[in-house]
């Protein structure tokens, strides 16, 4: 492991202020909720922390951390909290004792309940949640917001993304009445998008951030470069239908898993590729394409590998770090203390330039992505003075060094699915500077 932390020490680390991350325990061989704690809050950029359930151990150990705290009642507690008075005594007993000196930030009633409840837990959730609301302003307690999560099974449809729509079912009789609750109470409506479940081998660079083509809607004219950008527009749209653009959209799974059952899906390389490009995605304002500059509240799942976690072997491997905290790979959440400041534009001393057997398509490919991430891809227009010499393969290695410069020049970001490579000789010419 030694060599492991010795490579992050030169990584640098992006801006990803208010990345969350699932804290599950289903591991004999966990650091305490306290060595977690101190560990997240001295060595990593997490500032919040999502778990399954309300261990009075775990909240103790994040008082006064600065990490704010979402816990979950759990799907068997839905009926408790229907009523007035056994949501209170819920209230008193798991949350009280540790409010406000542990930064709880939403209680979620259950877990993807509309996927996984039976009936009258599905009926029972929305009058739950404005129950459990009134009973916590009851006991005086109003900085805390009630939300519940939701697995993607509640959408009808999802491409394109602008007609993206709930089951009618569930839009009718719950999303809606949820949604009307979650506007009165400016709380966000959270769903686990899991582009990994969608992998079929051939999308794996739309799943993963990386160059592609792209999928095209013709609704709005829009071509989304990745697909969590395109799930979360079709849960908009689908919101929108229902009269509820306006409410704020929070993220409470997502990740990839770094190891399974020999499928290729699975590699630590996919899932850095996945976990780092998103962290870099949501540290700036962007949004996405139908919900330009919004910024969505994130929870990566998950912390650790949890190897007491039943089914498949990609169950066990969805997290960021190992048990004893030596990260799985570098995901760009480890603080470091010795940062290195960044070279000042003109003394740097990598550069990200097309191999030499990359094809012209290819190239043009990373051109395209490039320019719709938001790189400043002028001084490759006409009038630009990197516009000459106009050859795909001079204007792909102006796009794609722009892009790892941009992203903080770790080596993750200057892949373009093996059309790429690091350089230390300076590819400036003329007037256009690298
Ligand atoms: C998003 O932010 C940019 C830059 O601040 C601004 O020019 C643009 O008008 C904003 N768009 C929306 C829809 O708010």
């Amino acid at each position: 492991m030694a060599c492991v932390w010795a490579l992050m020490v030169v990584v640098q680390v992006v801006a990803a202020q208010g990345m969350g991350v699932n804290y599950g325990t289903l591991g004999d061989n966990l650091p305490t909720a306290g060595e977690v704690a101190n560990f997240l809050k001295t060595k990593t950029t997490i500032e919040r922390v999502k778990i399954y359930d309300v261990k009075a151990e775990v909240l103790q150990a994040f008082a006064k951390s600065g990490i704010s705290v979402t816990v979950t009642a759990p799907n068997g507690d839905i009926g408790v909290l229907r009523n007035m008075e056994t949501a209170r005594q819920w209230v008193v007993s798991n949350i009280k004792p540790f409010h406000p000196e542990t930064k709880i930030n939403y209680i979620l009633v259950g877990s993807e309940v509309l996927h996984w409840g039976d009936s009258s837990m599905i009926r029972g959730l929305v009058p739950a949640m404005r129950t459990l609301h009134s009973a916590l302003e009851a006991e005086g307690i109003t900085d805390i917001k009630v939300t519940t999560a939701h697995s993607l099974a509640i959408m009808r449809a999802s491409i394109p993304p602008s007609q993206g729509s709930f089951r009618p079912a569930l839009a009718k009789r719950v999303l809606g009445p949820m949604l009307k609750f979650l506007r009165e109470t400016r709380a966000p409506f959270m769903v686990n998008p899991y582009p990994y479940f969608s992998y079929n081998g051939k999308n794996v660079n739309f799943l993963l951030f990386r160059p592609n083509r792209g999928l095209y809607d013709k609704y709005t004219k829009i071509t989304y470069t990745n697909q969590f950008d395109a799930l979360m527009d079709a849960v908009h749209s689908a919101m929108k239908a229902l009269g509820f653009a306006d409410v704020a959209i929070a993220v409470g799974e997502t990740g990839w898993p770094s190891l399974c059952d020999g499928w290729d899906a699975c590699s630590v390389s996919n899932a850095q590729s996945y976990n780092a490009h998103l962290i870099t995605h949501l540290a700036t304002p962007k949004g996405t394409p139908l919900m330009p500059n919004r910024t969505f509240e994130t929870y990566i799942f998950a912390l650790f590998n949890e190897n007491q976690k039943p089914g498949p072997i990609a169950e066990r491997n969805w997290g960021l770090f190992h048990p004893d905290f030596s990260p799985v790979y570098d995901s760009g959440l480890l603080r470091n203390p010795q940062v290195t400041p960044a070279p000042a534009p003109g003394n740097r001393n990598k550069w990200c330039v097309p191999k030499a057997d990359a094809s012209d398509a290819a190239l043009q490919a990373n051109i395209n992505y490039v320019c719709s991430q938001g790189v400043d891809c002028k001084p490759i227009q006409p009038g630009g003075l990197c516009y000459a010499p106009n050859n795909v393969r001079a204007l792909a290695t102006y796009a794609m060094n722009a892009y790892y410069q941009a992203n903080g020049r770790h080596d993750f970001n200057c892949d373009f699915s093996h059309t790429a490579i690091i350089t230390t000789i300076d590819p400036s010419h003329d007037k256009c500077k690298f």
